[in-house]
């Protein structure tokens, strides 16, 4: 595993009390592969993303027992200057609309070298601009235009795959993606899945896909981890999961995209709204919504039980769930 999470919990302190956004979190994120973290607005994916490089609003906790291993180190035991090293250089994020964080006043050569100056012990202006066209070209721009080129003199698609490369400049070993491709138009956020699939594939970089597009993810992600509430729901190969969902809610947010095969699935939709996490509902948080929900499902807090063949799903009612799936 590249990064295990292991029981982590963030609340955001409010007026009101504490907002529990990422509620116990344990899973790991398979080194050299694409991990792909699905949930609706609101579920806790960015949360969760800006964990690993302690990027989080001042008014976030993360309780004390839990813990993000990368490569055997737990990262919230850093400190704040190690924890600066290992941004960029062990793992770096593109973040939701990255493409509007470019500073409108710089050439794009700039950015990308001060980037470069900011982190590395020994800058080289040469290997630098070598390495900054090198990427440019790696995400399908030309370095000699895009080089000099102002954020505004680029359109959306570009800046973010300027973003990209930026991302990569200090050969990180881990990326993650969060909603990469948000706030740009279809084909273009199609370009840039393609894109990434092909930088997975020559640089073999572990990727960590946070996303509620779930048809965007389905052909470029290997594992999959559905979130609902803070929790982890199901758990699987990609493949398997998306051609048959267990866990009543991944079934109800996969219902939305047409099957592999091309025929329109017709699963019902999820009645009721996700909880208000001050005062998360008793047992299975998503026992209120659920078609299966009995008794026990409001008293006890389900596991993610092992299904056999690396699924995984919290649900005391899997076995009929994965039945009615599969009708
Ligand atoms: N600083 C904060 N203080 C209080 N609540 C916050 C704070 N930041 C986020 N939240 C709340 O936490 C919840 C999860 O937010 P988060 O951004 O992690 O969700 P998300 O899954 O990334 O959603 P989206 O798909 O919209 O990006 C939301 O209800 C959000 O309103
Ligand atoms: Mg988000």
């Amino acid at each position: 595993m590249m990064v295990k999470f292991e029981n982590l919990k963030i609340d955001y302190i409010v007026r009101e009390g504490a907002v529990k956004v990422v509620d116990g979190i344990t899973f790991g994120v398979e080194r050299g592969r694409v991990t792909a973290l699905i949930g609706e607005s609101g579920s806790g994916k960015s949360t969760l993303a800006k964990a690993i490089l302690r990027t989080n609003s001042p008014n976030a906790k993360v309780s004390k027992e839990s813990r993000i291993i990368f490569n055997g180190e737990n990262l919230l035991d850093l400190s704040a200057e190690q924890i600066r090293r290992f941004r960029w250089q062990k793992a770096a994020m593109v973040f939701q609309a990255a493409q509007n964080a470019l500073n409108p006043t710089m050439r794009i050569k700039d950015q990308l070298l001060d980037t470069m100056m900011d982190h590395e012990e020994k800058f080289d202006y040469g290997r630098a601009l070598k390495k900054a066209s090198d990427l440019l070209e790696m995400v399908r721009l030309i370095p000699g235009r895009a080089l000099n080129a102002y954020p505004h003199e680029l359109s959306g698609g570009m800046r973010q795959r300027v973003i990209i490369a930026m991302a990569l400049l200090l050969d990180p070993e881990f990326l993650i993606l969060d909603e990469p491709t948000t706030a740009l138009d279809v084909i273009t956020q199609s370009y840039i899945f393609d894109l990434l699939d092909e930088i997975h594939k020559r640089l073999g970089i572990t990727m960590f896909f946070i996303t509620h597009d779930v048809s965007a993810v389905a052909r470029l992600a290997h594992n999959v981890a559905v979130l609902y509430a803070g929790k982890i729901f199901e758990t699987g190969p990609s493949e398997a999961l998306f051609r048959f969902p267990v866990h009543p809610y991944s079934q109800g947010l996969l219902s939305a995209i047409p099957s592999i095969e091309g025929e329109q699935v017709s699963r019902k939709a999820i009645p009721g709204m996700p909880p208000d996490l001050i005062n998360k509902p008793s047992g299975c948080v998503f026992h209120p919504r659920c078609y299966l929900a009995e008794n026990i499902c409001s008293m006890k807090e389900p596991p993610l039980i092992n299904m056999g063949e690396g699924r995984l799903a919290a649900c005391f009612r899997w076995e009929e769930a994965k039945k009615a799936g599969l009708s």
